[in-house]
């Protein structure tokens, strides 16, 4: 018997800008729905009455993504009454959560085949937390610039927090955000985004029909013509502290708001083999770890160490990480504290990532891609293996900082 839990179906939907893309007017259920059906579709041996649980990961469970939003999935994809439904809520980590919780309903003997989702409509969900939620101590305590508890802390403040402990400068923010878009760009040309991308059509916000097949978020056209520089960057206004009190974080050294879905079928290694199903990927360890949330963009330091070990692996085995960009100065502190290389002064050819041991972001990350918080786990292991078999590689960690205080990461093997 082998219960080894296996991923066997990936994809995502493209990543559009929140509010200004054209997932704007679409319900977050809809585009579940097609993507959901698209990575079933990448298993047809599999009968859905098979399926015991669907896990899906959310950050702003609200509005439109608030009730039991895995259950209501279900119901829009016509999946048979018998597959379950939960939400849950781990901030950016989500979609990650959300595949290592179905693979421990797997190994707990729970389940034998799970469907993992991350979902995101920062269009229709994200906002600022109202004063009245708030509880009064912890808005009361350790209070910051703005006068709000760490516990509620705006997360833009988080990463000029961290700009100010590690003493990164906005020149070299700027830098590894034209490195994401550059990397994106280019990536984005060469189809090398496309295999994971199940296209979503949809009504978009200028009442079109539209097949949404591309990330959109890239400053760049698609024939990857750049539309962003370090000159029209310097020239921007900070956002969360103005620039004559210090500030340095602008809307282009932060992640984009985005709207996203995405899915991965866990199951174990042995109904695998009964369906004739040659598994994808595996997850070899992950781990959580609690930081100061003040600093909450340092999460990957502690959690990629912990996630190795459980992994039984050191760094130096590792082909390629993809370090979500939830800020440049988060992603910089993490890069250098974990021993890894922004590639802030590289001429950004991607052929010089063959001279590299370990590459990190190579087809961009959040600043150009977006980063749609509870998809952004699956999103950037769909991005992992597609990294990983178009370089014929085999180990890959996918890792973030999550808002509270956390980060996360797993380490997972590229099997096909
Ligand atoms: C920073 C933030 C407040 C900016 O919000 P916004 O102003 O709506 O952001 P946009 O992406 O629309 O950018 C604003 C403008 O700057 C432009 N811009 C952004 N990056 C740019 C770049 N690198 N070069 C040139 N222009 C750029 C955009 O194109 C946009 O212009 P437009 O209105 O003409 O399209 C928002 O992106 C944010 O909150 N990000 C962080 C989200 C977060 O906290 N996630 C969780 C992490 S833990």
């Amino acid at each position: 018997m082998d219960r080894t839990p296996v991923i066997v179906a990936i994809g995502r939907s493209a990543v559009c800008r929140s509010r200004k893309g054209s997932f704007a007017t679409t319900h977050p259920i809809e585009i579940c729905n097609q993507v959901l059906r698209g990575v079933l579709d990448q298993v047809p041996q599999l009968d859905h009455n098979d399926i015991d649980d669907l896990v899906l990961g959310c950050a702003a469970h609200t509005n439109q993504c608030s009730q039991n939003m895995a259950r209501l999935v279900v119901q829009r994809a016509e999946l048979p009454d018998t597959v379950c439904g939960q939400t849950i809520n781990r901030f950016c980590s989500s979609g990650l959560q959300a595949i290592a919780t179905s693979m421990n309903e797997i190994i707990a003997g729970q389940a034998d085949v799970v469907i993992a989702g991350g979902v995101e409509s920062m269009s229709y969900c994200y906002g600022a937390y109202p004063d009245e939620y708030r509880d009064e101590w912890l808005n009361n305590h350790d209070v910051d610039v703005k006068g709000e508890g760490s516990a509620y802390m705006g997360m833009g403040i988080t990463a000029e927090n961290v700009a100010k402990k590690y003493g990164i400068n906005r020149e070299d923010m700027e830098k590894l955000a034209l490195r994401s878009h550059t990397r994106a760009a280019i990536a984005r040309k060469d189809g090398k985004l496309a295999p994971s991308i199940i296209p979503v059509k949809v009504v978009n916000p200028a009442g079109e029909e539209e097949i949404v097949k591309d990330d959109q978020g890239i400053l760049a056209e698609l024939d990857g013509t750049m539309k962003t520089s370090l000159e029209k960057m310097s020239g921007m206004k900070t956002c969360f502290i103005d620039e004559e009190d210090g500030g340095l974080v602008t809307a282009a050294t932060s992640s984009q708001t985005s709207d996203a879905a995405a899915f991965a079928i866990v199951m174990t290694m042995d109904k695998a083999n009964e369906l004739g199903i040659k598994p994808i990927a595996k997850m070899l360890g992950y781990a959580v770890e609690g930081v100061d949330p003040k600093y909450m963009g340092l999460g990957p330091i502690e959690a990629v160490p912990v996630a190795l070990k459980r992994a039984g692996m050191t760094m130096d085995q590792i082909d390629e990480v993809e370090l979500n960009e939830a800020f440049a100065s988060q992603a910089i502190a993490c890069m250098q504290d974990l021993g890894l290389e922004a590639g802030l002064d590289d001429d950004l050819d991607p052929a010089k990532d063959k001279d590299k041991d370990i590459v990190v972001n190579p087809y961009g990350n959040a600043m150009a891609l977006g980063h749609p918080m509870g998809a952004t786990g699956i999103f950037l292991t769909c991005k992992m293996l597609d990294w990983l078999r178009e370089n014929d590689k085999k180990y890959g960690i996918v890792t973030m900082c999550i808002g509270g205080g956390m980060g996360a990461a797993g380490v997972f093997e590229r099997l096909i």
